[in-house]
């Protein structure tokens, strides 16, 4: 086949994933996590992130060639995440990429990771049918490192950001409420599990950024700060008598309630029907539930990948290089360094 065969590097946060592709279908993703080690912190350590990702490298990237089935003599290019993410994160994929490219010659190319979390959509696994490509769409990014709302008309040549966060991260929101509540890490799903027993309308929670003055002018952004201030508060008030399962329910429909509203203002405002998921926040039931049904109610087309695709990858970087290569695009220069804040 004529579609190119790519390797993909992904150390943007604590998962070290390493993907295969040809063209649109992956032939391996596999991701080592730091995420147990991440758990006695209560969040992220970048320095921990950093020292892991140069441990997981080498046997992540050996067990995705076995795989797969190939040699890096097979490959026709590597593509790297450059930014945003942690910087010594990035530095540890850039620096593997780059000693990679020079020792085999390939082409290397260095990658937003948002745009690898929406390309993610566009693959398929070994041997099933590739999906129809329907751009242009809106895309809703939520992780424990980011949270953007982007329109993608052009994977390559026109992303627009619409609005992110002005301070923590969705998934980040969730793990340092769990830390409040006396919940473990990862935050996402241990909330997600004691929800299940509150009463979501019992305490109303702030939705961030979607009233007061600034409401027009951040209309797309999100902001959990004040969010997690008010569970603080609750949980300070209410003492021995604190409902963990209803401030978590309330807590998480406050998220759920301002990323899917906001989500869909966006499709509203932009004309377009479509709306894609992506991050690791993604696993949320609650989310999953309301954006289906109000994105049913909308009339908008809502998408969201397989988990193991939502998650930050290797095979979601594989695949936007794999693009890059068959439009012709230049490689990277191999001087080029990572950026933390990388715009799409
Ligand atoms: O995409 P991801 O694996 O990568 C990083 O950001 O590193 O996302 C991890 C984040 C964590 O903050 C975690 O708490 C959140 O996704 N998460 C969830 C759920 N499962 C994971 N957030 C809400 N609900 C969940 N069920
Ligand atoms: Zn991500």
């Amino acid at each position: 086949s004529a579609a190119p065969l790519v390797l993909g590097i992904e150390t943007s946060c604590d998962e070290t994933g390493v993907g295969i592709v040809r063209g649109r279908e992956v032939l391996a993703n596999t991701i080592a996590s730091s995420m147990a080690e991440q758990a006695r912190y209560g969040g992220v350590v970048p320095e921990i992130a950093a020292r892991a990702h140069l441990e997981a490298l080498r046997p992540t990237l050996d067990a995705a060639l076995a795989e797969a089935g190939v040699g890096l003599g097979d490959l026709d290019a590597i593509a790297v995440t450059a930014g945003p993410g942690l910087a010594g994160a990035l530095m540890v994929g850039v620096g593997a990429a780059k000693g990679l490219a020079a020792a085999t010659g390939l082409p290397l190319h260095g990658v937003n990771h948002l745009v690898g979390h929406v390309t993610a959509d566009l693959l398929h696994a070994r041997g099933a049918e590739p999906q129809p490509e329907e751009l242009p769409t809106v895309a809703l990014l939520v992780s424990g490192g980011h949270t953007s709302l982007l329109l993608v008309r052009d994977l390559l040549t026109d992303v627009e950001p619409l609005g992110e966060t002005l301070d923590d991260a969705a998934g980040e929101a969730f793990d340092k409420t769990a830390r409040l509540l006396g919940l473990p890490y990862p935050g996402g799903p241990s909330i997600d599990a004691a929800a299940a027993d509150g009463d979501p309308a019992a305490i109303r929670f702030p939705r961030g950024l979607s009233s007061g003055k600034d409401r027009q002018r951040h209309r797309f952004d999100f902001s959990f700060s004040g969010l997690k201030t008010a569970v603080a508060r609750h949980v300070e008030a209410a003492g021995d008598d604190l409902r963990v399962a209803d401030v978590a329910a309330g807590f998480r429909e406050a998220v759920v309630d301002v990323l899917v509203t906001k989500a869909l203002d966006a499709c509203a405002e932009t004309g377009v029907p479509r709306l894609l998921l992506g991050g690791g926040v993604v696993a949320n039931r609650r989310l999953r539930d309301v954006a289906v049904q109000r994105c049913a109610a909308a009339g908008v087309a809502l998408r969201i990948p397989p988990f193991s695709l939502c998650t930050d990858n290797g095979a979601m970087i594989a695949g936007l290089g794999a693009r890059l290569v068959a439009a012709g695009v230049a490689p990277s220069p191999l001087g080029f360094g990572v950026d933390s804040t990388l715009p799409v």
